[in-house]
């Protein structure tokens, strides 16, 4: 078998190496994607998959408050999304 180069070899480490690091950053400009989401689209994408969804005008803000904390563990939402679903939604 012949040899590879070390030169060689140390290129295709290099390409593995940039290949790796495009993929480490492009999951972090996903998961900003993610955390950039809005009260009003998290509420779409979340809060109608069990029920239909009482208009943000059916409560006040204080029973959406409540409201919010019981449907986020149903919704399974971080404390961050649950918080701007509450504030679209107390609007
Ligand atoms: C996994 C299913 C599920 C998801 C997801 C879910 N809910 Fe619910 N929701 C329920 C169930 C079951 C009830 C009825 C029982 C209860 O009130 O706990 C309910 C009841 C409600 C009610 C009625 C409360 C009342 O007193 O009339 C509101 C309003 C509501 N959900 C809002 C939301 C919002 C806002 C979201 C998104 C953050 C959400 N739900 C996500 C299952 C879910």
């Amino acid at each position: 078998m012949k040899k590879i180069k070390i030169k060689t070899r140390i290129w295709v480490m290099m390409a593995g190496a940039v290949i790796l690091m495009s993929i480490i950053l492009n999951s972090c400009v996903e998961s900003q994607k993610v955390a950039a989401k809005g009260g009003a689209q998290l509420w779409a994408e979340n809060c109608q998959r069990c029920h239909n969804t009482p208009s943000p005008t059916s409560f006040s803000h204080e029973q959406w408050t409540t409201i919010g904390m019981h449907m986020q563990t149903r919704a399974q939402l971080t404390d961050k999304e649950r918080d701007k679903i509450i504030a679209f939604l107390s609007q």
